[in-house]
Parts: structure tokens; sequence; C-alpha cells
């Protein structure tokens, strides 16, 4: 028995067979749509390598089932540049020193980026830290990452808005 689901993926809809129910969000991103820059670090939702937003809000992706999620739009690392511009959030990791290996930052990023468009944090680095909590990184690279959502979060705000995931508000 097969399992027919479509997904908007960073703006394209994508037909998908399922052969099997259990199939995670995660696995179909990376297996069966080549999406390989979601990251699986721990498979079990502990880690937050596999932080995708989907309907604007952020998940872990290998708790997910592929099948529950017909018809949603999924944002992935792999849509967040626009235009050969990067993301506000993607160049605030640069230029913050925000990774080491990187195996993480698709997933901070991605997370980062739900967490403002959340609003939630008012610029305080404490809330950052525990918006950001679900996002492990073995080369400790916090007080980058910290450095940099701030400084995204503000450059968003006096642009107009807290939409992070638009490329425009940049
Ligand atoms: S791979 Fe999903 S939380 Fe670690
Ligand atoms: S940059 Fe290496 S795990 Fe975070």
């Amino acid at each position: 028995m097969t399992f027919s689901i479509s997904l908007t993926v960073n703006g394209v809809r994508r037909d998908v067979e399922l052969d099997n129910p259990r199939v995670t969000l995660l696995d179909l991103l990376r297996e069966r749509l080549q999406l390989t820059g979601t990251k699986k670090g721990c498979d079990r939702g502990q880690c937050g390598a596999c932080t995708v937003l989907v309907d604007g809000r952020r998940i872990n992706s290998c708790l997910a089932l592929a099948l529950s999620h017909d018809g949603a739009d999924i944002r992935t690392i792999e849509g967040v540049a626009e235009g050969g511009h990067l993301h506000p959030v993607q160049e605030a990791f640069i230029a913050h020193d925000a990774l080491q290996c990187g195996f993480c930052t698709p997933g901070q990023i991605m997370s980062a980026i739900g967490l403002i468009q959340e609003g939630q944090t008012d610029g305080d680095p404490e809330r950052v830290r525990e918006g950001m909590s679900g996002n492990l990184c073995r080369c400790s690279a916090y007080a980058g990452i910290t450095e940099a959502v701030l400084d995204a979060q503000k450059k968003l705000a006096e642009a107009g808005g807290t939409d992070a995931g638009r490329r425009d508000a940049a």
C-alpha cells in the first residue's frame, strides 16, 4: 500500500508517494527530495539539527511523520537565501563567527528564524539562549550564536518587521 502526499517545500509543490507510513519528514527531505542541508544528528528529538519550519513554526523534523504533514508548507535551510543573497540570519551567523564544524548550523539558523518570528525574545540574551536551547552545538559556539540571533533580530526589526522568513525584510 502506498500513500500520496503533497507538500510545498521552499515554495515548490512536491508530490510524493510513501510506501511506509512511518517515514519521517526528515527522511523524506533528505532521502526523497535530496535536501540534505537539514541534518540528522540524534534522530530522537534531542539535538535540533533537523529543525525546519512547518507552516511558519519550527519543529524537529525527525519527530514528525511525513504523512501527517500532507498539505503543509515547509521551509528548509535551502530555501532561506533569495536571489543570490543570504538571509539576514545567515549573514549574522557569518559576521559573529557562530559556527565551527557547521553540522548544527542549518538547524540553528532555522530555529533562529522561527524564534525571531515568534517575537518573544525582546532583544534579551537570556531569552534568546532559552529560545535556542533545543539546538545543541558540540563545538560550543553558543556565544556567537546568541550574538548572531540578537543582531539579526535587531536588523530585521529596523527593516520594518519580525517576519524573518522573508528575505525582503532585510
Ligand atoms: S536529529 Fe532531530 S532532534 Fe536530533
Ligand atoms: S558548529 Fe559544530 S556542532 Fe555546532
